[in-house]
């Protein structure tokens, strides 16, 4: 059993997420990172970690059917039981969803259904909101829907700018998301499979 990581881009929320899977010791390790973007910075970050990384980019196949079938065997070998979405700015498809029932998870940078989709950091700021924060959800069908798992507010105060601002969102993120994904895989949030 074990968790893979998918990422596009930086990868912060990856780093945090083995540091502390590596520091608490948590019963399932993660072992891969899946990745979309050839050259993302993410790739370094596993490199130095010693994660193994499985990189191509989703242009190469036919269709995103094709893709996601790469990535499951891919998954198989590596006895992957639970996918955890850092920053992979990708919607899943069937193929992974299926073989993944309320087994894939997703941070986004805002408090939901407010600001789904890309830059949710920089439409948040440029709406004024005096409140945004960090969601956790697994992931379904359609872009950033799917049942919370929890939450957190980050304040807009009026001395900050949108720099200071995105750092106190992935600041937050950075604390959550190891949180919400060791209670996620020790079962002690309850999947909808798992409630009666
Ligand atoms: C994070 O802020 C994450 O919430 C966001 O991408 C960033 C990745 O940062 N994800 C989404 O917007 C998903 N819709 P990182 O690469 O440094 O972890």
């Amino acid at each position: 059993m074990s968790i893979a990581v998918f990422a596009s881009g930086s990868g912060s929320n990856f780093e945090r997420l083995v540091e502390v899977s590596r520091d608490q010791k948590w019963p399932v390790p993660i072992r891969l990172l899946v990745c979309d973007k050839p050259g993302a910075k993410v790739l370094e970050r596993a490199e130095r970690l010693g994660i193994p990384a499985v990189c191509v980019s989703p242009k190469t196949f036919a269709d995103k059917a094709a893709y996601e079938t790469f990535v499951l065997a891919e998954l198989d070998k590596h006895g992957i039981e639970w996918i955890v979405l850092a920053g992979y700015m990708r919607l899943i498809g069937s193929t992974l969803l299926d073989a993944y029932p309320w087994r894939i998870v997703n941070i986004h940078p805002s408090l939901l259904p407010a600001f789904p989709g890309k830059d949710a950091i920089g439409q948040a700021f440029a709406y004024g909101v005096k409140v945004s924060g960090v969601s956790v959800h697994l992931v379904d069908e359609e872009m950033d829907t799917g049942p919370l798992l929890a939450q957190v507010p980050v304040l807009l105060e009026e001395d900050d700018d949108l720099e200071s601002f995105t750092t106190k969102i992935h600041q937050a993120e950075h604390r959550l998301y190891p949180e919400v994904v060791y209670r996620w895989i020790t079962g002690a949030i309850k999947t909808p499979d798992m409630k009666g």
